[in-house]
């Protein structure tokens, strides 16, 4: 029989999240701290308005782009919080960030174009920018310089082939944000070079600096070379809803609807509701559970420090990325061992790309008790490993 499968497709990696998540759900007492998704019910005002929705008989597609009131809500949203304007029309909502992330670069790339992708980053990037016919270009970044991207870096990685830099930041797994100041280095590149950001600032109400987030769309020169991704999944604990939005350019934006449409046609109704919600009067909650993950990040910062666990601290998203090097073993037989021995999963930085290795990612969007029962048997783990006493 001919070969029914694409050859682009079959050379993907799978997520190396996956792999984990599969042998804890058959391991009983195993504590897994590998899921990137909020830990909080969505705020019960949030769901009534998508019941509320439903027993109005709300149950039919919305327009392509999504409901003219949702977008007007994410207008007056960012320009609350990033202080950029943009009208309804610049505004496009998607079946999470994700499908956002994966229709801008169908939508900008032509075959051989250059994204750049600096990791340890979020695992879809790269297999999106493969699947549209890109030429992923990885920088790899350093915990020297706490993970953050670099004016040279991105100088030496720019070539007359660079399209788009996909700008990961508050960072997913390492927790590391960039602020005004590095984010306007960056700029200035960006502009001299002539190439677009694709800005996914998903996790941008989890920033734990006093000054928050800045978004790169907002400096000068920026708004027109952004494509920026954000959602309802990490702020307002609605990952299950599927809903998100891109925020650019209409020229781009008009493409990715194009595309949106004939893949998805709309993003759930239900859901759109339930979003508009969320931004009129979801404020609260989402201070309210940033200051939780705040309070069990430093628990974490805390509880490495005592057990000799080295880690630069994360100031943005939920994640801490320990670093595991002086062990001598790799993050996967550490991971691994970790599982067998104290049944604790965490993922192997690798999950996130090769300059990962030597690190783990750590979610704490877990309670309080689970963080403290887990951390405990890491704690035992490592003084096994050191040699301590038990
Ligand atoms: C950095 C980052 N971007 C995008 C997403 C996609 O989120 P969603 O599709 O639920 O909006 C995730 C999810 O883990 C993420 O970590």
């Amino acid at each position: 029989m001919r070969n029914p499968l694409s050859d682009k497709v079959v050379a993907l990696e799978p997520s190396g999240i996956r792999k984990f998540f599969d042998i804890v759900s058959e391991m009983k007492d195993a504590i897994f701290l590998g899921v990137g998704e909020p830990d909080f019910d969505t705020p019960w005002h949030i769901r009534e308005e998508g019941i509320y929705s439903l027993e109005r008989g709300r149950t039919f597609y919305t327009s392509n782009s999504g409901l003219m009131e949702l977008r007007q809500e994410i207008c007056s949203y960012l320009k609350h919080k990033i202080h950029v304007t943009y009208s309804p029309k610049e505004v496009l909502i998607t079946v999470g960030g994700s499908e956002a992330i994966d229709i801008a670069m169908r939508a900008m790339l032509n075959p051989g174009e250059e994204v750049l992708i600096p990791q340890p980053s979020f695992v879809s990037y790269l297999p999106c920018c493969v699947m549209a016919g890109g030429k992923p270009v990885v920088i790899d970044l350093k915990e020297g310089d706490e993970f953050k991207l670099t004016k040279q870096q991105l100088l030496d990685a720019i070539t007359d082939k660079t399209k788009l830099l996909v700008l990961p930041f508050p960072n997913n797994p390492t927790g590391a944000i960039l602020e005004k100041q590095e984010l306007e280095e960056l700029a200035e590149v960006i502009i001299e070079k002539d190439i677009y950001v694709l800005s996914d600032e998903i996790y941008s109400e989890l920033s734990y600096k006093e000054e928050g987030h800045t978004s790169i769309a907002s400096l000068p020169g920026m708004k027109e070379r952004t494509i920026l991704i954000n959602g309802f999944s990490k702020a307002f604990a609605m990952t299950g809803w599927r809903l998100g939005y891109a925020a650019g350019p209409e020229k781009i934006l008009e493409q990715m609807t194009k595309i949106h449409q004939f893949a998805i046609m709309c993003a759930p109704t239900t859901s759109q509701y339930a979003a508009v919600e969320a931004l009129r009067n979801g404020d609260r909650d989402v201070q309210e559970m940033r200051e939780s993950y705040n309070q069990r990040r430093r628990f974490l910062m805390h509880t490495f420090k005592e057990m000799n666990l080295e880690c630069f601290e994360p100031f943005g998203a939920f994640y801490a990325f320990p670093s595991i090097k002086r062990f001598g073993m790799t993050s996967e037989e550490f991971a691994e061992r970790l599982l067998k021995e104290e049944k604790v999963a965490v993922v192997p930085g690798t999950a996130f790309g090769a300059c990962g290795e030597g690190y783990l990612r750590i979610s704490y969007a877990y309670s309080m008790e689970d963080l403290k029962k887990a951390l405990g048997r890491l704690k035992k783990f490592v003084n096994r490993l050191d040699g301590k006493e038990e």
